[in-house]
């Protein structure tokens, strides 16, 4: 129901003006080819004046960040400012109701900490109605009035966020997965009533327990070099003669066995070094050092990798033998997922069952070394964790990885070394713990949560452990 009205009743014009819906894939709803006129699209086929037209696009612009691609071609944009495109273009129409799926996945943490402040202030100061479907929810969750708990396409539960979070984790749930690190560290250390949900909660709660006194943190020492399966020396890549350089001065060692996470804002220059090391795209200056020719690629937009009509056709055209991939499928339980989609066309699949469908196809190409942009995008906490597990054992078979992400708390827990991309090179790397522990934003919620209140903890587990082992 809408207003009163049936959904299906609805008139067309007025849906499209007064429900704004993000769809979960970036490429799926762009329909022009440039910024400046996606941004316009929606209004001018609403019949708005252009001069009203140009005020609200700048407006918009100008608060997403757009300015400094404002006037690009969407092919030339990044997976990350392809979905803030989308987000503004659905904003810009100023909808009563604004429906997205999952607007978050592929924003840098800043992009999407500001990206979620806006919609705090759309809902708590102008009144707006948002319904949206989040698997990152260390942010979202304590905003909402209430959090719908669906399965198997079904409405479970509807309930205010403090008592679902109870829920869940009373049941123990897949789902509790998800929740806010406040939460689910409370609950561990014993607590029941209250849970805290937000840093700034999550945080008292914790002083409440231990005295406030935190030792100097410890930074542990860098891993050893091992044996090289991949280098990058001093790579300059730009995408035109005349555009800025995307890639200067490049270096970064890739070791065998080992899984190096690699972090960046929205623009920087991932995806395109990926497919530098990738040898997709050339650099104009540097050399990339390959010790092995199986390297496989999956790119951020899991579609681009399925080519047949088919799951089952295009993963037979990747490992001819039929049997040996179906073996493969069945005897792996994260795969195993995928047996009833095999007659599916990818584009019918949802976003984490694709994501699945396209490692599963690298997967049959047997790479030694594997270079993956976004890879957790679309998943829920329980999918996730086994995509974690499989990385492992990947790496313990010799495998090395690359893997190119916004999420903070999966490369704190299954990366072996973190780096961070800016301005065309690694600025910092390390372990996990050194690499979080030194940073602000880029960091992971159980760092900031404990933060000089109990050591330097970078996962929820870890600051339990320090919580326990501190008798409070
Ligand atoms: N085909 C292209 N032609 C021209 N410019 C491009 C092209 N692809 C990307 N760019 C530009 O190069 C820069 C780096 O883009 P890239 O896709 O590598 O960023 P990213 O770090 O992967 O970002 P995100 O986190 O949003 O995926 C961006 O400024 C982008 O606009
Ligand atoms: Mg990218």
């Amino acid at each position: 129901m809408y207003e009163g009205n049936s959904v299906e009743e609805l008139d067309k014009r007025r849906a499209a003006l007064e429900i704004g819906f993000v769809f979960q894939s970036p490429d799926a709803q762009i329909v022009t080819d440039r910024v400046s006129s996606e941004l316009a699209f929606g209004l001018e086929n609403a019949g708005v004046p252009p001069e009203e037209i140009r005020r609200r696009v700048a407006e918009m612009a100008g608060f997403f960040g757009i300015e400094s691609w404002y006037h690009k071609e969407i092919d030339a944009l990044s997976g990350g400012q392809k979905q803030l495109l989308n987000l503004a273009s659905v904003m810009v129409m100023n909808p009563k109701v604004l429906i997205l799926d999952e607007p978050t996945s592929q924003l840098d943490p800043v992009s999407a900490g500001n990206f979620i402040s806006m919609l705090e202030k759309l809902n708590r100061e102008l009144g707006q109605t948002i319904l949206l479907t989040e698997h990152r929810q260390e942010e979202l969750f304590p905003l909402a009035d209430r959090v719908g708990l669906m399965e198997a396409g079904e409405l479970k539960a509807v309930l205010p966020p403090k008592e679902m979070a109870a829920l869940l984790l009373e049941q123990n749930a897949p789902l509790a997965k998800a929740l806010p690190t406040p939460a689910k560290i409370a609950w561990a250390l014993g607590e029941k009533a209250g849970l805290p949900l937000t840093m700034k909660e999550g945080r008292s709660f914790l002083m409440s327990l231990s005295s406030g006194t935190s030792g100097e943190p410890e930074i542990p020492e860098p891993l050893a070099d091992g044996e090289k399966a991949l280098e990058a020396k001093n790579i300059f890549f730009r995408y035109d003669k005349d555009a800025r350089d995307v890639l200067k001065d490049f270096s970064l060692t890739l070791q065998r066995g080992r899984c190096l996470a690699l972090l960046g804002g929205n623009g920087a220059g991932k995806t395109t070094m990926l497919q530098v090391l990738a040898g997709i795209l050339p650099p104009y200056r540097g050399k990339v050092k390959r010790q092995t020719k199986k390297i496989a690629y999956l790119s951020q937009n899991p579609r681009a990798v399925f080519l047949k009509e088919t799951l089952e056709e295009d993963f037979t055209l990747a490992r001819q033998d039929a049997n040996d991939w179906r073996q493969e499928l069945s005897a792996s339980p994260f795969f195993q997922a995928l047996v009833p989609l095999l007659e599916r066309n990818a584009m019918d699949l949802s976003g984490g069952e694709l994501q699945k469908a396209a490692l599963f196809k690298v997967m049959l190409t047997q790479p030694e070394v594997i270079l993956l942009d976004e890879p957790t995008k679309g998943l829920d906490p329980f999918a996730k964790e086994e995509l974690g597990d499989i990385l492992r054992e990947w790496t313990l078979q010799g495998k090395s990885l690359l893997l190119v992400t916004h999420d903070v708390e999966f490369s704190a827990r299954y990366a072996d070394e973190c780096a961070f991309l800016f301005d065309g090179g690694i600025v910092s790397k390390g372990t996990p713990r050194s690499f979080f522990a030194t940073n602000q934003f880029y960091t992971t919620a159980a760092c900031k949560m404990s933060r000089g209140i109990l050591g330097d903890a970078v996962t929820a587990e870890e600051v339990i452990q320090l919580a326990v082992g501190a008798d409070c």
